[in-house]
């Protein structure tokens, strides 16, 4: 699934150089300005690159949520560190207002998952490369292990539980995945399931081929994907439709 290909934009920056300059990346992220200045006691770059670089898990955390609360998505409001380092978090799921606080640590999906006991997304790789854990934040799907909770500041997010419109009956998706057995064990089936209706809302669910190119995000281990395109093939009249 292109959103989620964070790996190859990381290629693509790689690449974006100027002509006959040497990527930082090839330095441990050290420009050649950085490494010509003299070293100073608590400067990063007079340590071996390998060093520098190895931020802990702990340290990346905390950075990308200070980021994330101090740029947050338009209309939203920041989320507050606490002075014991914890966020407050204010968002809507499945339409219910939540006010939780949270480690700046915790990724969307632990947040559903461990302290709002929504189970349905699931925890496959943790990393980004099954989309067993897709769900709908503002309408846009994300793999939320690789999201941080604090993201979902003041914004919308969509779980599998809360798809099917409150009368009981089943999502035109969820109804076609039965219809057309697209599942075994039933896995990846949520992920699939929220991917497919994002899939289908982008306009990138025109063909079978298409299909397959723009769910290349999901992975199912039990190779249901005959079935998956034509759920989805199925699910996209009806949803157009209704
Ligand atoms: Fe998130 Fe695999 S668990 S992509
Ligand atoms: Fe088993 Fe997809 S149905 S992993």
């Amino acid at each position: 699934m292109r959103d989620h290909n964070h790996a190859a934009d990381l290629d693509h920056r790689s690449h974006t150089a100027p002509p006959g300059d040497v990527p930082a990346a090839r330095h441990g992220g050290v420009t050649d300005a950085q490494r010509s200045r003299p070293p100073m006691n608590d400067d990063l770059t007079s340590r071996p690159p390998a060093v520098a670089l190895c931020l802990s898990r702990r340290e990346a955390g905390l950075g990308a949520a200070v980021v994330a609360g101090l740029a947050p998505a338009a209309g939203a409001q920041a989320a507050q560190a606490t002075p014991d380092a914890t966020l407050r978090l204010v968002l809507r799921v499945n339409g219910r207002a939540v006010d939780t606080v949270v480690d700046p640590r915790t990724s969307l999906l632990d947040l559903l998952r461990e302290q709002l006991h929504l189970t349905g997304a699931k925890k496959g790789c943790d990393h980004g490369q099954c989309g067993a854990c897709t769900v709908h934040l503002d309408g846009r799907r994300v793999a939320s292990c690789l999201t941080l909770a604090a993201k979902a500041q003041g914004r919308y997010v969509l779980t599998i539980e809360g798809l099917a419109p409150p009368d009981g009956a089943l999502h035109p998706m969820q109804q076609a995945f039965i219809d057309h057995d697209a599942l075994q064990c039933g896995y990846c089936t949520p992920g699939q399931v929220m991917a497919a209706v994002a899939c289908v809302r982008e306009g990138h669910a025109t063909d079978a081929a298409q299909i397959r190119e723009y769910m290349s995000g999901n992975i199912c281990r039990c190779g249901a994907y005959t079935g998956i395109v034509a759920a989805i093939q199925d699910a996209a009249t009806r949803m157009r439709e209704g």
